[in-house]
């Protein structure tokens, strides 16, 4: 097969960004190791910025999001036992989005499909080759067991933070910049009402925990635990007296609890892949950087990515020029770095660090305190969680 983009990774970031081409009329190709299936049943984050839904819909994707979504003006910061509203419509003027990624990931996935888009799910054995040669090549193997070659004018690696792709850039000719974090997330799937409006982003003595929603009857949660916990440990009776005592304050907050339907332990580490381009092969997504999930950033940098990506491919294949493709690195990496700065500072001003002092609790119910009464300081955490203009 011949495409001028092909692409490797078939999650939002490969999608949406064979979906902007093709609006441009650019032909490409994805291929992806898993199934639909596979993906559509994973659980994921939930949050999306202004910017990523008007994505979604100005670019034709869908207005599922807007019938199905919900508009959050704010969010609830919560320590000491009280919470804390801070007001994104007030301060910035916009809203972030309650919609599950997967909900994003199928709505890309049916646009391709009906606008005929070549995506080639459940593949194998995926290379890539000759990457700073004139036509670089995707070799793999079909699901039905046959043997494949795309052969593009230029690669993409949108394959997610276990990328191979990027393995491909020499390592003479990259950085890999990493942090690990002594904890992790527990997350639970609960049939259950919501237990408030917004989402709660709670500070405790017993460690972290976020009360997020899916719809009126299944809901989402997370509290921080040790990256080796064992899922199975912990029956839904220890989840829910840990969430509850996590909560709990002299406001009489509780959470409405129900069947656990979803367990599971998220890793938690920041990475950046510099530069994001080498030769013809361009890195979007998870394959070039993965954040910790506190304030939900790694789907809307992913799209954030890509619709760069889309611009200078389009000037690229229009002008027959290279030249465009090297302000992709630097542009996409602006963002990606504000996402880093974001994630890790939401991160450790709401986790309790193992072996942390009364000093660095009570350090950090300082900066919260701060964030809250201030204007300043809940302004930028407004901008920064509802997203950052392209
Ligand atoms: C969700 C996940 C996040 O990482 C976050 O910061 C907010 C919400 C969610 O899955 O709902």
């Amino acid at each position: 097969t011949r495409t001028t983009v092909g692409i490797v990774g078939g999650g939002p970031a490969g999608l949406m960004l064979s979906h902007l081409l093709a609006l441009s009329g650019i032909d490409s190709v994805v291929v992806d190791h898993r199934t639909r299936r596979e993906i559509e049943t994973t659980v994921r984050a939930g949050i999306l910025e202004a910017d990523s839904v008007r994505l979604l819909v100005d670019s034709g994707v869908s207005d599922r999001v807007h019938r199905e979504g919900h508009a959050h003006g704010g969010i609830a910061l919560r320590f000491g036992g009280t919470s804390h509203r801070v007001d994104f419509k007030a301060l910035v003027g916009e809203s972030a989005w309650l919609y599950p990624q997967t909900d994003v990931f199928i709505d890309l996935a049916d646009a391709r499909t009906r606008d005929a888009g070549d995506v080639r799910f459940g593949i194998r054995d995926t290379r890539v080759v000759d990457l700073t040669g004139p036509r670089p090549g995707i070799l793999f193997t079909d699901a039905d067991g046959v043997p494949q070659e795309i052969r593009c004018d230029y690669l993409v690696g949108a394959d997610g933070s276990r990328s191979t792709c990027r393995q491909e850039v020499p390592e003479a000719r990259r950085r890999h910049y990493f942090r690990e974090y002594p904890f992790a997330w527990f997350g639970i799937l609960a049939e259950a009402a919501p237990s408030a409006p917004e989402l709660v982003y709670t500070h405790s003595e017993r460690g972290f925990a976020l009360i997020s929603q899916r719809t009126e009857t299944l809901q989402r949660m997370y509290f921080q635990c040790n990256p080796d916990e064992d899922v199975d440990q912990w029956s839904e009776d220890r989840i829910w007296a840990e969430l509850q005592s996590r909560v709990a304050g002299p406001d009489g907050f509780t959470l409405n609890e129900g069947t656990i339907t979803d367990k599971a332990v998220l890793r938690f580490r920041s990475f950046v892949a510099e530069p994001m381009r080498h030769g013809r092969l361009l890195l979007a997504g998870d394959a070039a950087h993965t954040v910790p999930p506190t304030g939900a950033k790694g789907l809307n940098l992913a799209l954030a990515d890509v619709r760069v990506l889309a611009e200078l491919l389009e000037r690229a294949v229009r002008e027959n020029d290279d030249g465009a493709l090297d302000r992709y690195s630097p542009r996409a990496l602006d963002r990606v770095w504000r996402a880093q700065h974001f994630s890790y500072w939401m991160t450790t001003m709401l986790h309790t660090l193992p072996g942390a002092t009364a000093f660095d609790v009570r350090r950090q119910l300082g900066e919260l305190a701060s964030v809250v009464g201030s204007t300043a300081g809940s302004t930028y955490l407004a901008e920064g969680y509802t997203g950052w203009p392209a």
